[in-house]
């Protein structure tokens, strides 16, 4: 049993030595690796700057990790990272580089792509959209009616939503800014009606992004926008918006001004934009100070995965782990629990990256892949999970991995903290060790993976970090499996269908049951209870 990508015998071998290894350690009790091992929990952990990602609670010994560190190297993971940085184009199906990093990198390192340089040009529109900004912020530029804004409204999806929407909320504490913002995504009228709800026409900026500036929900919430300015008597609502794109033209064309559209190229993915101008909402509330501490956390996250060797490289690490229980005990999915509530909004943020990047069943070549791939991201913040999901994972019959995050530094309230990070360490005590019980129904089995992320403070730096570490991390678990993690056509699928469906075409609907459901759907909005 391969995955399925091509001629490597030499990784065909070691996946089938990790199969075996599987096998023969299928008994292998953790509690029973620590009893014999002591060190192993400073054996297995791994520390970049202020963040320790604790391995120890993992169902591996020295073995798997050598294995898993042969099919790395098979796989030829080493060359794949230098590609990334190196700027090649790995995106095979769209046939572009996949640059995020170069979104972070500082000002003095240069990357040439195509003759130009890359990093150049990322430092022009970053200091153009952080002088933005600060312009918005200190009240310099204003709306139509001469005041100075209060309030921004995002108007975006996807990764145009959730990576601005995660990093304002999160570093909320450190936010200087008297700007509200709010976040406007999904197409159904009651988002962008709440919002707007709170916010006064003379002192709202909103700010219309998306990558393609073809994203229906994001084009018909910021006509609904400018339709309610207008409605306000509005004398120039061009002079409320402001727009960030990878297609400056469709920006233009709708009339924003501009001085206030913001660029970033396509070989920036939409879940991987929130460096680029895509997180300007956030950049407007945490002030561009922080939003540089932002990048250069990333950037120290980017570092130790282009530089540290394999078994000290926690995304390596963490990607392969990820490997593992997918690929050889079949666990699909994966928990992420921030015990840390400013991080609340990480498990939505993490699933598009996780999912929309490997929910792939074809590797980059169009193979058929014969080994499940992908992670099925949920979770929530703890400890408000361990009273809602966590029954299962102590007890239920899933093997379910849990990634637990939480900040060592107390805040006002060390009564708190105290509080917060016992009940965290507890949880993944109480999943590795399990309790012995006669009572079957008391019986906790233990043996249940997890990893801890254990990082001084939330500050902006480390925020990035986290964030860069995950997308690190779905990079290896795409190499190891073949896998283009930078393209998303699956998507455009129900795009297409909604499309036609939208546009009334009946010969377009596309089976009984969704003809079935139109019918009634009409019926039961106009006033018909079906009776
Ligand atoms: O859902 C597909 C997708 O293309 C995501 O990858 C992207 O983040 C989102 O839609 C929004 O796209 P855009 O920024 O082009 O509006």
């Amino acid at each position: 049993m391969n995955p399925g990508r091509g001629n490597n015998p030499d990784r065909d071998a070691t996946w089938q030595s990790l199969a075996e290894h599987h096998r023969a350690t299928a008994s292998l009790e953790m509690r029973d690796l620590f009893a014999r091992d002591p060190a192993r929990a400073r054996r297995l952990s791994i520390t970049v700057g202020d963040l320790l990602g604790d391995l120890s609670k993992h169902r591996i010994n020295e073995e798997t990790i050598s294995l898993l560190l042969r099919l790395a190297t098979a796989s030829g993971l080493p060359a794949a990272v230098r590609d990334l940085f190196a700027g090649r184009r790995i995106n095979r199906s769209e046939d572009r580089p996949a640059l995020h990093t170069a979104l972070r990198a500082p000002r003095s390192s240069a990357l040439l792509l195509d003759g130009r340089d890359v990093i150049a040009d990322v430092h022009t529109e970053l200091d153009r959209f952080l002088g933005f900004a600060d312009e918005v912020n200190s009240g310099r530029i204003t709306g139509a009616w001469g005041m100075p804004f209060d309030t921004v409204v995002n108007i975006g999806i996807g990764g145009s939503d959730l990576g601005p929407r995660l990093v304002a909320d999160a570093m909320e504490e450190v936010s200087t800014s008297r700007i509200r913002v709010e976040f406007v995504a999904n197409v159904d009228e009651h988002d962008l009606s709440r919002v707007l709800r709170r916010c006064d026409p003379r002192s709202t900026l909103f700010l219309q992004v998306s990558k393609s500036f073809r994203t229906v929900e994001t084009a018909v919430n910021a006509a609904s926008a400018r339709a309610w300015l207008v409605e306000k008597s509005c004398p120039d609502p061009a002079r409320h918006f402001a727009a960030v794109t990878a297609n400056v033209p469709a920006a233009l064309d709708q009339g924003i001004p501009a001085e206030r559209v913001f660029g970033f190229r396509d070989w920036v993915g939409g879940r991987y934009s929130v460096w680029s101008a895509a997180g300007l909402a956030a950049a407007i509330r945490i002030g561009a100070p922080a939003f540089r501490r932002l990048l250069a956390g990333a950037h120290a996250m980017d570092l130790h995965f282009r530089d540290a060797d394999l078994p000290a490289n926690l995304p390596v690490m963490l990607g392969l782990l990820d490997v593992w229980y997918a690929s050889f005990f079949g666990a699909e999915t994966l928990a992420v629990v921030p015990y840390d509530h400013r991080l609340r909004l990480l498990p939505a943020y993490l699933s598009q990256l996780v999912m929309e990047s490997n929910g792939k069943s074809v590797d980059a070549s169009g193979n058929t892949l014969r080994n499940p791939t992908g992670q099925i991201v949920w979770g929530a913040e703890g400890t408000n999970a361990q009273h809602a999901f966590f029954q299962l994972l102590h007890q239920g019959t899933h093997i379910v991995p849990v990634d637990l995050l939480v900040y060592a530094k107390p805040g006002r309230d060390a009564a708190h903290h105290r509080q917060l990070v016992a009940n965290c360490f507890a949880q993944s005590a109480a999943l590795m060790a399990g309790r012995k019980d006669a009572d079957p129904q008391r019986r906790c089995e233990g043996n249940r993976p997890s990893t801890t992320l254990l990082y001084r403070d939330l500050d902006p730096h480390t925020l990035g970090m986290l964030l860069a570490l995950y997308e690190h991390r779905v990079f290896v678990e795409a190499h190891v499996w073949g896998i283009n993690p930078f393209d998303q056509w699956g998507v455009e699928l129900g795009k297409d269908l909604a499309r036609s469906l939208v546009a009334g075409r009946d010969n377009d609907v596309p089976d009984p049951s969704t003809a079935m459901l139109l019918e009634r759907c009409r019926s039961m909005g106009d006033g018909d209870s079906g009776d």
